[in-house]
Formats: structure tokens, sequence, C-alpha cells
């Protein structure tokens, strides 16, 4: 299905609006290619008939476009590095400092279908058996309504479970569901699914002592970026830990974080 280029700034316009994703003059091929199979499937015979819908304001349109011109590429212990600082560094440090309250509030923000949290959980779960009487929550959102809902149900393809994931975990926390794998009820316990756009006003969440907040801040400007990383300094416990992306920064765009290596897992702090 061929994009005409005023479909394509429409859209541009849009997605950006919604999400903050920039998709620059030369990303027609990936709209194409992502909403062709969006309009055959909604029986339209071209993606300018998707536009006229989005031009209407057609709500359920407007939502699965998004869903569609999101990358949610994830894995399990996706990079390893941050959650191997987890269980040599940053948990030992929390269980200290937090000793008195015995609570633990962690974010993953852009959670996509659910691997990062649940390799949050598995991780506490393998290493601070300690932490299970303690108050341990952990918030999973994404902007994807449709990453969410299979981040909720936690079944995934034999190929997505094998990826990244040690043998002996995939066992001992999922059970075989049909040709793949389900998360056991006991790794969803304190972890809370809910929708959030790092763009739109915040709810009111508890202060975070750790925020993942990976691979999505690749897609939007550097503005949009300084205007999340604010948020994210007021949401962050002030001796709390940010993990981003392992191709993002807050270098020479946020001065109120500081960067700290914590073996091969680059961190920050607020500064
Ligand atoms: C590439 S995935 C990253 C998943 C996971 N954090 C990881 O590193 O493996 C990016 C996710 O960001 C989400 N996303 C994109 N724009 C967003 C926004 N404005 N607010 C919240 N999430 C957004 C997408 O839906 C997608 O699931």
């Amino acid at each position: 299905m061929a994009l005409s280029n005023t479909d394509f700034d429409y859209i541009r316009h849009f997605v950006r609006s919604k999400s903050a994703i920039v998709l620059e003059p030369g990303k027609e091929y990936l709209v194409e290619s992502r909403l062709a199979p969006l309009a055959r499937l909604k029986g339209l015979e071209s993606i300018s008939a998707v536009v006229d819908k989005l031009k209407r304001n057609d709500p359920e349109m407007q939502r699965e476009v998004i869903d569609a011109m999101t990358t949610n590429e994830t894995s399990f212990f996706r990079d390893l590095h941050p959650f191997e600082a987890l269980r040599t560094t940053v948990i030992p440090d929390l269980l200290t400092r937090r000793a008195s309250e015995r609570r633990l509030d962690i974010w993953s923000a852009a959670c996509s279908s659910g691997q990062e949290p649940y390799t949050i959980a598995m991780t506490l779960r393998e290493h601070f058996a300690c932490l299970g009487n303690w108050n341990v929550r952990i918030q999973a959102t994404d902007l994807s309504n449709e990453m969410l809902a299979k981040a909720r149900v936690g079944r995934y393809a034999q190929i997505e479970a094998n990826r990244g994931m040690p043998a002996a975990l995939l066992v001992k926390y999922f059970d075989r569901a049909g040709m793949g794998w389900a998360v056991k009820p006991e790794l969803k316990h304190g972890i809370e699914f809910s929708q959030h756009n790092l763009v739109t006003p915040w709810p009111v969440m508890p202060k975070m002592d750790i925020i993942f907040i990976r691979n999505v801040l690749i897609y939007f400007d550097i503005e949009t970026k300084r205007a999340v990383f604010d948020r994210v300094a007021r949401q962050l416990k002030p001796d709390g830990y940010l993990f981003l992306g392992a191709a993002e920064t807050t270098v020479n765009i946020h001065d109120g974080f500081r960067r700290i290596q914590l073996d091969k897992a680059g961190c920050y702090q607020l500064s």
C-alpha cells in the first residue's frame, strides 16, 4: 500500500502529538510497513482510509495507530548488566537504607510486554529472600494497551521465553502453557500494570527507589527527553537509582543527574 506525502505528514504529526515518538522524513517505509497490515485487518483499502478515520477522531483507530507505531522490542534480562547491578549493589544498598520502613517502590516505565518487570521480580526473588516480608511494589507501565494486555496475562511463546532467560529460571517461575510459557501467579504478585503516557501529566505515584526507563527515550526529541528527566528527577527518591537503555543518557541533556558506574552497568542518581 503506497503512502502519499500528505498522509505521511499527517501521521507523523499525529504520532508525535500523542506519544512524542519522532518519525523523521525517510521513515515512510516504517509507517507503510506498520499501517498497511492494520488497514488490511480493518478491511480498509488504503493507508489514506486509515488517515481519514484519524481525521474523524475515531478513538479506536487512534489507539491502534499508536499501538502499531510503537516499537515494542524487549526481552528477559535485556542487556543483563542492570540486573547484575541490582543484585550486587543497588538492592543491598537499599536493604540497609530502607531497613526501618521495609518498603521498596520500583517502576518499570515503558515495560512493553512485561519482560522487564518480570525480570526485576525474578532477580529479587532469586537473590533476596529477605524481601519476602517487605512491602515491595513494582509499577509496570506503558503507553500501549496491547502490550499491557500481554504483560498482564504473562504468556510468552517459546522463542520469547528462551531469549535471555536462564533455563533454570524458566522452569522455576513459569508453567508450560500450550506451545509457550505462562508466568506463575507468585511472580506476578506485587506487580501492578497500568497505562501511562510519559508525555502527558503523570498520575500521583509514590516516590520511587528504582526507576527503569529503558529504550524509549531514544524515540523522543531532546526537549521531550529533558521534560521527562525533569519529572523523573521529582519522582525518584534522593538516594534512588535510575536505569536507562544502553544508548540513552542524561549527560548533556539534564544536569539533575550524575552517572555512576556499577561494574558493567551505567546508572544515574540525583546530583
Ligand atoms: C523498545 S520498548 C522497551 C521495553 C523495555 N523497557 C526494554 O528496554 O526492553 C519501548 C516501549 O515504549 C513504549 N512507549 C513509546 N512511547 C511511549 C510514551 N510516550 N509513554 C510511555 N511508553 C511509551 C512503547 O509502547 C514500547 O512498549
